[in-house]
């Protein structure tokens, strides 16, 4: 079994007299890609800000690479590359300036230059980042979390505001870092990218963790196979176990009548399905 990187024991924390984190617990362990997700207020930021030690909890047991980070020691700051939800600038840097600045604060930090370049800002390294749009600043603040060369990164929504091709690019500088043997810990409202790099995922809502697993486990074990076709120019879905036994019976009696059945598939549930079937469930 491999050592975990993050574990999370029944962690809690209020504000003023609200429970947004009511116990939840799970383990990162090293080298792994683990998905955090849920509908916005679930929780999410205030657990992965307590990992880094922005927050304080109310109760429970964490540890990040063997340390508590309440006591934010500096050698654990520096094992560890954040991306915050919403992140300040000093608007007048350009992009070099502010990567090299956090550059500095690190022992054995990844070269700049290379760093601005994996993360496709290298046409705007001269640029403030006061003057960035949206999706290059959420770019400069992912060159800011990888230029320390660290073992963990958190990613809060780390492509939030991405167009497609730069959201694409950020999965394989994530991939990439995954290869190199790091732990990453990622929260994103976008499930396709959930499904596509998580290891592993879990899904917080209202404060609890209500399911856990590969983003393939989760999908398997909650829904059966979807065969859809068209018919008079609408959709027909079955949901079926046997998706072999129905094709066979479907097509037989479409051969029978001289027909073909239209734009047939065969599909899993994906994990939005899940998740989407999970979240929207009322309180039991
Ligand atoms: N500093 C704070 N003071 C008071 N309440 C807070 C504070 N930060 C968060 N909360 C509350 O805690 C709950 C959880 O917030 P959190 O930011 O952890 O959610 P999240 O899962 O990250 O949501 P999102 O997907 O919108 O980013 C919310 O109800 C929020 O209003
Ligand atoms: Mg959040």
């Amino acid at each position: 079994m491999p050592e975990a990187a993050i574990s999370v024991r029944d962690l809690r924390k209020s504000y003023g007299g609200v429970e947004a984190v009511r116990g939840i617990s799970f383990d990162v362990l090293r080298g792994e890609i683990f998905g955090l997700l849920g509908p916005n207020g679930a929780g999410k930021t205030t657990t992965v800000e307590i990992l880094e030690g922005y927050r304080r909890r109310s109760a429970g047991q964490v540890s990040v690479l063997g340390s508590d980070p309440a006591a934010r020691d500096l050698d654990l700051r520096r094992r560890i590359g954040i991306v915050l939800q919403s992140s300040g600038f000093y608007p007048r840097a350009t992009v070099r300036e502010s990567v090299e600045h956090m550059a500095a604060a690190y022992p054995a930090p990844r070269d700049p230059a290379e760093t601005i370049d994996l993360v496709g800002l290298s046409e705007k390294a001269g640029a403030r980042a006061g003057k960035l749009s949206g999706g290059q600043l959420r770019r400069l603040d992912l060159a800011l979390a990888l230029v320390g060369d660290p073992e963990l990164i958190f990613l809060d929504e780390p492509t939030t505001g991405f167009d497609p091709a730069a959201r694409r690019a950020a999965w394989e500088v994530v991939r990439k870092l995954k290869d190199l043997g790091k732990t990453v810990l990622l929260t994103t409202h976008y499930l396709d990218e959930a499904q596509s790099l998580s290891d592993r995922v879990g899904i917080v809502k209202d404060g609890l963790l209500i399911a856990e697993g590969p983003p393939s486990q989760l999908s398997r074990d909650r829904a059966s196979y979807r065969v859809s076709f068209r018919q008079n120019g609408r959709v027909i879905d079955h949901e079926t176990d046997d998706p072999t036994e129905l094709l066979h019976r479907l097509t037989g009696e479409a051969l029978a009548r001289g027909e073909r059945l239209e734009d047939l598939s065969v599909s899993r549930p994906t994990l939005e399905d899940v998740y989407l079937e999970l979240t929207t469930r009322g309180p039991e």
